[in-house]
């Protein structure tokens, strides 16, 4: 069995302390699994200030300036970065959204607990991270998209004011995740019929924000999603899941905004109510004038976007042909098209995609564009997916910031 790096870090020990201790195997074999606990690359050292190495108070993984933005306990990946990466981003490159820090978890005293009145037997039922890898597993490609990704874009596009993490575009990402399905667990641990939500929760510390303490990260989760198509994943890209990401085992929620993707999971309510969380109560709902008084229902599936792989401001030649790239995707349907305006929106062309759409995918694509004067540009990029979805003009505004689907205004200049 291989060893797991020592972590230097309190909150290991904490963690683990708060691990729940096994007991019922809730319908698995008992046969000890085999499975060495796996261990992901270990965590950055080294002096503090590297040189171009950026330091995020609580993410693990080494932080370059050039893929990275930290803001405050998260890391956004450099959009206009992405160019040099694949339909998939690497473990390294993908961005970090952490309420308060990354647990440094040991799969071999991990254990998932589920209880709650929605299972037959009404008592908790564990599994170890052996007996998950025992269940048959399955891989699958999907996006991870903060509700709040392009929430900046508020401000600086709409001129509407917003509250929480300034992000860009770069609080996404594409994955292959390995695991097992949630529905193969809810039926070995004996969930009742008349179930209907379920709480999945972190191991990560309490999330305290304005002196309130908020407990450990936790959204409802419909059971007929759970069903549907959420796995409980072990592996990213053909790798151990990486600390930040969630190691051991994470949810992950195909084409539900980030939040419902909850890292470090530890336990799971089975309800036969629904059930509430501040994650579904006090945020991730959409408040505004535009919206019913008190909020939305809490928001489930995220939206559709583009983007170019090219910073703003970004200066270009005039007279030469350049190739313009960027990434297209909708968590609503395959994108069917995507169209480039590089006048402001005067007229418009279709970029040549390079990928097949997928749902839960996203579409690389480019365009050749020779600027024949020189001045200040707006490119603009559109996805059309294949239910008619389209990105619209403007977002309609709520005040937490979420679903921004508006098409991107991205200067450049031309020289
Ligand atoms: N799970 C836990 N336990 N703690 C967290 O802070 N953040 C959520 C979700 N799961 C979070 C969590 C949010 S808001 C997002 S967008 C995704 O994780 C981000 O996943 P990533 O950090 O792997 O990119």
């Amino acid at each position: 069995m291989q060893n797991p790096p020592v972590p230097a870090r309190r909150s290991l020990l904490k963690v683990l302390a708060a691990a729940p201790a096994v007991s019922a195997l809730g319908g698995l074999a008992t046969a000890a699994p085999a499975h060495a606990a796996p261990t992901p690359a270990a965590p950055a050292s080294g002096p503090l200030a590297t040189p171009g190495l950026l330091s995020a108070p609580g993410i693990v993984k080494a932080l370059p300036s050039e893929h990275f933005t930290v803001r405050g306990t998260n890391a956004e990946a450099r959009f206009d970065a992405f160019g040099d990466t694949g339909a998939l981003t690497p473990a390294d490159r993908f961005f970090v959204r952490n309420h308060t820090s990354t647990p440094v978890l040991d799969a071999a005293d991990w254990r998932l607990t589920l209880w709650g009145d929605g299972l037959h037997g009404r008592g908790p039922v564990h599994f170890t991270y052996g007996q998950l890898r025992d269940l048959p597993s399955v891989t699958r490609t999907a996006l991870i998209e903060c509700a709040g990704n392009g929430r900046s874009l508020y401000a600086s596009q709409q001129g509407e004011p917003v509250t929480g993490t300034a992000w860009t575009l770069g609080a996404v990402g594409a994955a292959r995740w390995r695991g097992v399905r949630l529905a193969d667990v809810l039926r070995r641990a004996g969930i009742a019929r008349d179930a209907v939500d379920l709480l999945p929760r972190g191991l990560d510390d309490p999330y305290v924000s304005g002196g309130i303490d908020y407990g450990r990260v936790r959204r409802p989760l419909p059971v007929a999603k759970a069903f549907d198509d959420v796995i409980l994943a072990y592996e990213m890209n053909g790798e151990p899941l990486p600390y930040d990401h969630g190691h051991p085992v994470r949810l992950v929620v195909p084409s539900w905004v980030g939040i419902a993707s909850i890292k470090w999971l530890g336990d799971i309510e089975v309800s036969t109510r629904p059930l509430s969380s501040p994650w579904s109560t006090d945020w991730y709902r959409l408040f505004g004038a535009a919206h019913p008084a008190g909020g939305s229902a809490p928001i489930s599936r995220q939206t559709l976007k583009s983007a170019y792989q090219l910073p703003f401001g970004a200066t270009l030649e005039s007279g030469r042909v350049h190739r313009l790239t960027g990434r297209a995707w909708s968590a609503l349907a395959p994108v069917r098209s995507v169209e480039v305006s590089t006048d402001g929106g005067a007229h418009w062309r279709r970029a040549h995609l390079h990928d097949t759409p997928r749902r839960d995918g996203w579409v690389r694509w480019s365009v050749p564009w020779r600027p024949r004067s020189t001045g200040p540009v707006t490119l603009l990029s559109r996805t059309t997916d294949t239910a008619g979805n389209t990105q619209p003009e403007r977002a309609v505004h709520n005040t937490q910031g979420y679903l921004f689907n508006a098409v991107v205004r991205h200067p450049v200049t031309v020289v």
